[in-house]
């Protein structure tokens, strides 16, 4: 389906952001895309499709009013008590009009469980700052009707072009210690899965709470020397063990209820060969 044949008129917030800007790219020659950046860059200014946009200090309204989504796809960091308020405003905005949101939260909402992998209906629980606050964005969003929002819980999503990648080779240039986390169980994903994974969202019209994570689940510490170790075959790599608890936690989200078709599925092996690519 091409841009002009669909109805959809998409605003990402977080456009210029690892996840935000591969879901724009993605979705671009699909639909009518806008997208908001926070740090002012000329691809971004030349590109009448994007807004700059500061959670702490813009009115979200305005940037809703220039762009008149019927899809809002929420990428943003930032302060969270501003996060807070611009969701409260965009809620009020679905409510009103025929638009629905799609929320990238965080398998972190499920921090403080530590015993067992969690699915869609298990009942968040956080033990960190930001868990807290991605769960109350959630419970925002969950009394909107069910048709209007979904949640898209996340791992940790991967890929050339992450955060942790980079930090991960800066490390190696550097020669400093790279942060591992022996007892914690986790899964993973790539930004290029989560991205096919939110268009099917959108052309299936589908709403309600997934779990984006690899089928499979990975240690920490064995899954970030494996991805070490396709960066650099050279020896003497620093490694700092880092231990939380005595007994293994688990940072997993797996999909029981809302699953996804087999090709939009991942394992934490085809993450692996993807970045290796
Ligand atoms: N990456 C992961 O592994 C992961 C895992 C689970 C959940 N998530 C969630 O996915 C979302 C996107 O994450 P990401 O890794 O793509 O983050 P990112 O690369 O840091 O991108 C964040 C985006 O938010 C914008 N932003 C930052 N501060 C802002 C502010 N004060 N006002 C307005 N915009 C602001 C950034 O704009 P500038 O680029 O201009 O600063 C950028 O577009 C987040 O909600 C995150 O919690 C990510």
């Amino acid at each position: 389906m091409k841009e002009n044949d669909s109805k959809h008129r998409i605003l990402i917030l977080g456009a210029s952001g690892f996840i935000g800007n591969a879901i724009y790219k993605e979705l671009c020659s699909y639909f009518k895309t806008f997208g908001t950046y926070r740090v002012p860059h000329k691809i971004y200014k030349d590109n009448n499709h994007f807004l700059q946009y500061n959670v702490e200090e813009d009115d979200v309204y305005d940037v809703l009013n220039a762009t008149k989504p019927t899809i809002i796809i929420s990428a943003l960091r930032g302060d969270f008590q501003a996060q807070t308020i611009a969701h409260q405003h965009l809620s009020e905005y679905v409510l009103e009009h025929d638009c629905k949101i799609i929320f990238l939260s965080s398998a972190n909402v499920f921090d403080a469980y530590s015993k067992y992998p969690s699915y869609e209906l298990d009942k968040t629980f956080s033990g960190s700052i930001y868990g807290h606050f991605k769960i109350k964005i959630e419970n925002m969003l969950l009394r909107l009707p069910k048709k209007k929002a979904a949640i898209v819980r996340l791992p940790m999503v991967l890929g050339a072009q992450s955060p942790r990648i980079k930090e991960l080779k800066q490390h190696l240039a550097d020669k400093t210690a790279i942060e591992i986390f022996p007892n914690i169980i986790m899964n993973v994903t790539t930004d290029s899965k989560v991205t096919q994974q939110i268009h099917y969202m959108i052309n299936r019209n589908k709403s309600g709470v997934f779990h984006l994570g690899s089928t499979d689940l990975v240690h920490h510490d064995e899954y970030i020397k494996d991805i070490v170790n396709q960066i650099t075959t050279k020896n003497g790599v620093l490694y700092k063990h880092v231990y939380t608890t005595n007994e293994d936690r688990y940072l997993a989200v797996l999909p029981k209820f809302n699953k996804l078709p087999k090709h939009l599925q991942v394992t934490s092996l085809e993450v692996l060969q993807e970045l290796n690519k």
